[in-house]
């Protein structure tokens, strides 16, 4: 099914976009940041030129002229009688913009594997006759696996049976399965603001209505807001990451996860705890059991191995009450049939070693973390960067909103990164870059000397109402 975006729509998925003269250049350019990023999706038929104009209080003659620039590189086809469509480029992947040889891919925050994994997939092996001679998936996952992950929970404080553990390929399809049993079209779902941006894909894919509650990297969670959304949209669910937020690298306070664990307790949400990133911990040595000693039922929790292991492995799963569990095996078949069977075995044989995983990762993020801040301070002083103690991203303050140019001009120092605006909800966050530090020390150092680059150059290029906001660049 082709879509169509409004105008109101595409204006604030552009944000910022003003960075440069000629302005239909710099429209253009904004377009195609959103097609690089698949946030246009192909063959999303854009709003005509007189609405565009309308939304953006440009006039129709910029944005034909946007128009036609996108037409000369390929983003979009005008159709007569259909208007202006967005083109399945041939050179993007079709999952997210390709890393060609030598580039530094920093869309993504994926860590290398588990130096281990590679010993435990062939000690895995060894068993494959056994192994084979199964049907090989299942929609709940395998006892063995069900039981070590119902395990740790309850070493957590959070007591758990087996029952009440469903094994995923991955966090992202426990986050979609989740959305389709518990929401439907036009539910209204609270999700952080900047969050996890896939998460929002699969709310909206359902028809969810996602509210955003701002988190920043200086203040937390503003549970004034939280707490306003809760009791006027009353939510069927949130969406949240109480520990190490991604993209902020935040961690919920006792005094914000109780605020938000009781609104929406009032509200009757069900809080779904993304704990993807729980265990990347790497100042603290230990993290905080979120949300212990909450209520059945209200608290679900969604936990991965993409992170700590590695993404290639795609086990994921969901902690949830016995009920629960069983209305997501019965909805799963439209979804995927199962986890299979190897990769859960793999999984099985980690997680009986998995404090010794959790702190070998602890020191690859820290060696990250301290190149990539160094660098920072060293090349881009005027940006403020935030201390974070866990996760994979620092969540950078520019000091100018000039994110997205900033993305589409380092494109071409070969550092691919995701802009600000990618992480938020309605747009915004033009002045913030995420840029994940699981990648290499010396890639990280490489990226921050080319991100140098290209800021000086993106900021003498935009105009002076955008770099003389802070004084900063002139
Ligand atoms: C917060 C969060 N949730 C879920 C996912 C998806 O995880 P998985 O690879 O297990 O599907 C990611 C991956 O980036 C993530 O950052």
């Amino acid at each position: 099914m082709d879509s169509r975006i409004s105008a109101r729509a595409l204006a604030a998925a552009l944000g910022g976009w003003r960075s440069r003269e000629p302005v239909y250049e710099a429209l253009a350019d904004g377009v195609r940041l959103l097609c690089l990023d698949n946030r246009l999706a192909p063959r999303t038929t854009l709003p005509a030129e007189r609405e565009l104009a309308a939304a953006l209080a440009v006039s129709r003659s910029t944005v034909a002229a946007a128009y036609r620039s996108l037409r000369e590189t390929g983003h979009i086809a005008s159709l007569r009688g259909s208007g202006s469509v967005t083109l399945a480029l041939v050179r993007r992947d079709p999952g997210r913009a390709t890393a060609a040889e030598g580039m530094i891919d920093l869309q993504q925050a994926s860590p290398p594997a588990w130096p281990g994994l590679a010993g435990v997939i062939a000690e895995v092996a060894a068993s494959a006759p056994s192994l084979v001679s199964r049907v090989g998936y299942d929609v709940l996952g395998r006892i063995e696996l069900r039981e070590a992950i119902a395990d740790r929970y309850t070493r957590r404080g959070i007591l758990t049976q087996p029952g009440e553990v469903l094994v995923t390929t991955g966090a992202q399809s426990a986050i979609h399965l989740i959305a389709s049993v518990l929401l439907g079209r036009g539910d209204r779902v609270l999700v952080e603001t900047p969050t996890y941006p896939h998460a929002v894909d699969a709310l909206r894919r359902v028809g969810a209505r996602p509210i955003g509650v701002p988190v920043t990297t200086d203040s937390g969670w503003d549970l004034d807001r939280a707490e306003q959304a809760f009791a006027r949209a009353l939510p069927v669910a949130a969406y949240l990451m109480p520990d190490f937020h991604n993209p902020t690298g935040r961690t919920m306070s006792d005094a914000e996860r109780e605020a938000i664990l009781r609104a929406g307790e009032r509200a009757g949400s069900v809080l779904v705890l993304d704990e993807t990133t729980a265990d990347l911990d790497i100042d603290r040595g230990a993290v905080a059991p979120g949300f212990a000693g909450s209520e059945p039922g209200t608290v679900v929790r969604i936990g991965s191995l993409g992170k700590t292991v590695w993404g290639g492995l795609r086990v994921g799963w969901v902690r949830a009450e016995g009920d629960l569990i069983r209305r997501l095996v019965a909805a799963r078949p439209a979804q995927d049939l199962g986890t299979p069977e190897i990769e859960q075995a793999v999984a099985t044989r980690v997680l009986e070693d998995f404090d010794e995983v959790v702190a070998q990762r602890s020191v690859l993020l820290r060696s990250g973390r301290d190149a990539l801040v160094e660098a920072l301070a060293d090349r881009l002083p005027r940006w403020r960067v935030p201390s974070t103690h866990g996760g994979v991203s620092l969540w950078i303050e520019l000091d100018a909103a000039l994110s997205s140019a900033l993305v589409m001009d380092v494109r071409s120092h070969g550092v691919l990164l995701s802009a600000g605006p990618r992480f938020s909800i309605e747009g915004g966050h033009d002045r913030h870059l995420r840029m994940p530090f699981t990648a290499s020390p010396d890639e990280l150092v490489r990226a921050t000397h080319a991100l140098a680059r290209s800021w000086e150059a993106v900021t003498a290029a935009a105009p002076t109402s955008i770099v003389d906001q802070v004084g900063a660049v002139v």
